[in-house]
């Protein structure tokens, strides 16, 4: 035993440890609106913090002095405030920045909650339902990715396929599949008002979601419906889209044979995946260690759990899901773009 090694170790836990309880206030801050009340405020006391979210003095200040100890918010001693820098409020309060991270605790509730279920899933290899997990699955989802796509699809990822942007504007049809909340969905239909939109998603709950995020955005040339992606209805679509949701499947060659049927002859299907290398320690970084992660709590029971249950996995990578589109019926395949979270990749027929 080397005993300087051993404490390397439990130095590092310690910060681990803190990052992993410290999760827990993240998700209370967020819904509270104590973050957005201290980034709209200014320096406050924890008097002040709690008078204006309408909470309680006494659990507020020790918020604050976890949020300060984190380094999520800062503190002033001379005057006993708290504040947020610019930077801070773009990660923790601001829920139209392109880096509001706050989602990723709620799919982290969803996940803690999940362990009795899956503990038992690791004895058993049976796969969980979504049905199996507390709803701040899916709004973590829709708000951890959300941000993203806002920030991206559009102006960044679709004029990387190929003719796709000159085809919906001038008008077209889109199948988004999976689409959970439907922000991809709702994104893309405001860009393209001249192409109709269809979104899919096997969860009912979320497309009511979806449903009500349309009518709220007053977007005309967008529908929802449930369907799963070897089912969903319509033909000649000249773009289907799968985001984030190829590796949840149960079938994943299934779904790419049905999408395969339901292209134009001409029509691109757009995959985005988490980014993963093909090799395998080289996803041992921050980045693949929350993917792994989610991947083992949700992704990988979530596709067990469904007819074939091939389990991908979130760090499946290129080569993985270029053997399922070519399986699937399709002859070209390629990455068309990539950012440090994703792989954006384009078959066609
Ligand atoms: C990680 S979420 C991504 C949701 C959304 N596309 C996004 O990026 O925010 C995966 C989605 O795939 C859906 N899904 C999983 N398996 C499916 C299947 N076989 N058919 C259709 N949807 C499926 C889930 O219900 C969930 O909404």
């Amino acid at each position: 035993m080397n005993e300087a090694k051993l404490y390397e170790l439990l130095g590092k836990m310690i910060t681990e440890l803190g990052a992993a309880y410290i999760g827990t206030s993240v998700v209370i801050g967020d819904e509270l609106g104590l973050y957005k009340g201290l980034a709209a405020g200014g320096a406050q006391t924890s008097s002040q913090l709690a008078e204006r979210t309408g909470t309680t003095e006494r659990y507020v200040r020790e918020w604050l002095a976890g949020q300060a100890a984190s380094g999520y918010i800062e503190y002033d001693a001379a005057n006993q405030a708290f504040h947020m820098t610019p930077e801070q409020a773009m990660v923790f309060a601001d829920d139209n920045s392109p880096v509001i991270l706050t989602g990723g605790y709620n799919i982290l509730q969803a996940a803690y909650a999940a362990i009795p279920n899956m503990t038992e899933a690791f004895r058993t290899g049976q796969g969980l339902g979504f049905t199996d997990y507390c709803n701040c699955l899916f709004c973590g989802v829709a708000k951890f990715f959300g941000p993203g796509y806002r920030a991206n699809l559009v102006s960044g990822w679709l004029p990387t396929l190929e003719g796709v942007v000159p085809r919906l504007q001038a008008g077209g049809k889109v199948a988004d599949v999976g689409c959970g909340y439907g922000i991809s969905t709702v994104t893309m239909a405001k860009a393209f008002p001249n192409t109709q939109f269809f979104g899919f998603d096997i969860h009912p709950g979320s497309i009511e979601q979806a449903r009500a995020y349309a009518q709220e955005q007053n977007v005309a040339n967008v529908t929802f419906d449930v369907a799963t992606a070897k089912n969903y209805p319509g033909s000649n679509y000249d773009l289907v889209t799968f985001f984030d949701c190829l590796h949840d499947m149960g079938d994943p060659v299934g779904a790419a044979a049905h999408v395969y049927e339901t292209l134009h002859d001409d029509g691109s299907w757009m995959i985005v995946e988490p980014m993963a290398h093909d090799d395998l320690a080289s996803n041992f970084n921050p980045v693949g260690r929350v993917y792994f992660a989610a991947s083992t709590m949700v992704c990988l029971p979530t596709s067990l759990g469904q007819e074939v249950g091939l389990g991908l996995g979130a760090q499946a990578g290129e080569a993985k899901l270029r053997d399922v589109a070519t399986q699937g019926g399709f002859t070209s395949f390629r990455r068309a773009t990539e950012t440090p979270f994703n792989l954006v990749l384009e078959a066609r027929r």
